[in-house]
């Protein structure tokens, strides 16, 4: 297949914590279009985020360390102008539910009704359709185990927030 020019997208999200899906996503938009920003970002429905900004901005960056032509910074304001910072030509979104797209499909007519930017879906993996930064947190702070959902760094980052995981079901009632 012949190669076309490498195109600049944004993946926005606030990454708190950045998981297997999240990296999944990364790397089919870096086969697909070339040059990835991966753009973490406040998100005004999730005020108490876990992972400080800074922190996701490095665990993002450690995730993804092996793949060229993804970058990783942190944004503020809305994703259209984070698009525009980047110079992106369209921004990316990964699918892993009919409930994700009911959202996702509502910000992207949102987004690109105020700066015509458009949103391309991707498609999660299959087996790991069920991952989520939510339920992530929640195990962890119950010391369940999360590593086989989260890159290794993230892993310890979170052992380093909630201690290290179980790994079974028994302990103290
Ligand atoms: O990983 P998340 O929490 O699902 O990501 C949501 C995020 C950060 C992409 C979304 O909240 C967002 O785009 N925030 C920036 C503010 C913005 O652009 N708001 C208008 C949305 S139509």
């Amino acid at each position: 297949m012949a190669s076309s020019p490498a195109l600049t997208v944004l993946y926005p999200g606030s990454f708190d914590p950045f998981h297997n899906g999240h990296l999944d996503v990364v790397s089919q938009a870096v086969e697909l279009f070339g040059n990835v920003v991966v753009a973490v970002m406040h998100n005004p429905d999730k005020p108490s985020g876990l992972i400080p900004l800074a922190e996701r901005v490095q665990l993002a960056r450690q995730s993804t360390a092996h793949l060229s032509g993804v970058r990783v910074d942190a944004f503020a304001g809305l994703a259209v102008q984070a698009a525009a910072v980047a110079g992106a030509h369209f921004i990316v979104k990964g699918l892993r539910t009919p409930g994700d797209f009911e959202v996702e499909q509502q910000m992207a007519h949102t987004n690109h009704s105020v700066t015509g930017v458009r949103t391309v879906y991707l498609p999660c993996r299959a087996d790991q359709a069920y991952i989520s930064s939510r339920f992530i947190r929640e195990i962890a702070q119950y010391g369940g185990r999360i590593d086989h959902m989260v890159p290794a760094s993230v892993a310890s980052a979170l052992a380093g927030i909630f201690g290290k995981p179980s790994g079974g079901s028994e302990g103290s009632s």
